[in-house]
């Protein structure tokens, strides 16, 4: 018998790795409290975490959402992005980076990223600059920064706004600030299967009081600052976070540094005993003493250097021994069906808006290097991370038995 899981061998482990979300008596107790305080309304709690987070985020200002998709919403309408307007944003990422910008009748240009970081690429982005561009959207992707200094000479020669999404970056840092309002603003998710959650939410982040007055009040009914509560303003929404999932993630936050310690070195393990494997590339390592949040950890399987076995079933065989990887995006954002779509009329707009007065056809995009990152990507989800030394040895361990055992793999 084959010594390989998928063929009936004994697995790596059977163990599971930690369970995600994380809680202890500080969310049951501070749950309990906000309860029985009858106090659940965009109150006390809500003005703390956003005080806390902004705080351990080198930010001057959060105000917060109901996810990190309002939070983009929200950012780019305090921004002044509309109708006939392009905001660049890279094609390896959530929905939400793209379709918060139509959501505000904009226009999501797609730009490649980098190979070895999987983040925007800085010449692609300033290539694909027209006079109709008004914004930019880097994503930290898993958690490595965005090369926040090239993006923001690129803005400021070109009078654009940067809004980072950051939903996968809590606790990153970039040349020792951490990331989220080192742009004009940032937004993160606080998603369930986010390194801190309150099973939905989100924050902006912004330096600019101006900029963070319009998102309390875009986010909040477009209600003024210090002004009556039946005066409104601007056409905001209802975006508001509840007291309940503020007590919850001021205590998922007292935990946020040591878990992203925690991942860190895991990711460490992983790149010392995965980097020597044939067939599997790493992404690019991290200055020394730099913080990153690893909402995932993805390496490059490269099926050629790996005795031809296919990503599927390499990781058909990897999850056999007991890994929860996966194969991560299978397509770039661009091929989803959403932007497929067209011919709804003059009304539709931003696709077919009067105001753009350009074409945009996203069946004819193609950015290589997230074709390519689809193709061959492998993640590996944060609570993984947060398992022992001998947990990432036995996904190298696994790894490396795939690896001897390559000819019992191919199709
Ligand atoms: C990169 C990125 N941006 C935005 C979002 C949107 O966050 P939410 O799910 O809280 O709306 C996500 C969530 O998965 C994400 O991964």
């Amino acid at each position: 018998m084959s010594e390989l899981a998928i063929k009936g061998g004994p697995p790596v482990r059977t163990k599971p790795f930690p369970e995600w979300p994380i809680y202890d008596e500080c969310e049951e107790r501070a749950l309990l409290e906000v309860l029985r305080s009858r106090k659940w309304w965009y109150g006390e709690k809500v003005r703390e975490f956003e005080e806390k987070f902004a705080s351990y985020q080198d930010a001057r200002f959060g105000i917060t959402t109901t996810s990190g998709t309002t939070a983009l919403q929200v950012a780019l309408t305090a921004a002044g992005i509309g109708a006939g307007d392009e905001v660049i944003v890279p094609p390896y990422t959530f929905v939400a980076t793209a379709s918060a910008v139509l959501t505000v009748n904009a226009i999501p240009v797609f730009v490649d990223i980098d190979r070895d970081t999987l983040n925007l690429d800085p010449d692609a982005v300033r290539k694909a600059i027209t006079d109709k561009t008004k914004a930019i959207i880097p994503v930290h992707f898993a958690g490595y920064p965005a090369d926040m200094d090239e993006l923001g000479d690129i803005a400021r020669e070109h009078d654009l706004v940067v809004i980072e999404d950051a939903c996968h970056a809590w606790g990153t840092d970039y040349k020792g600030r951490k990331v989220g309002a080192i742009g004009d603003m940032g937004v993160f998710s606080f998603q369930v299967s986010k390194n801190m959650t309150s099973s939905e939410g989100g924050i902006i982040l912004t330096d600019d009081e101006e900029l963070a007055d319009l998102c309390r009040s875009y986010s909040n009914c477009g209600r003024g600052k210090d002004k009556p509560w039946y005066e409104h303003y601007l056409l905001g929404g209802n975006y508001r976070m509840t007291e309940f999932q503020a007590a919850i993630l001021l205590c998922q936050l007292r935990r946020l540094d040591d878990q992203v310690t925690r991942r860190m070195e895991s990711a460490r393990v992983l790149d010392d005993g995965l980097g020597k494997i044939e067939g599997i590339e790493l992404l690019q390592q991290e200055p020394k003493g730099k913080r990153r949040s690893y909402h995932l950890y993805c390496f490059r399987y490269v099926p050629e250097r790996f005795g031809g076995v296919s990503r599927d079933k390499f990781i058909e065989a990897l999850n056999a021994e007991g890994i929860p990887a996966s194969p991560g995006y299978p397509f770039p954002l661009y091929r989803n069906p959403l932007f497929g779509r067209k011919g709804e009329g003059p009304k539709y707009c931003p696709l077919s808006c009067p105001y753009y007065g350009k074409e945009m056809d996203y069946t004819k995009v193609c950015c290589s290097n997230a074709e390519q990152a689809c193709r061959e990507m492998v993640w590996l989800p944060q609570n993984v991370l947060l398992g022992t030394e001998e947990d990432m040895e036995d996904i190298v361990r696994a790894v490396r038995k795939l690896r001897e055992h390559a000819g019992e793999l191919k199709d």
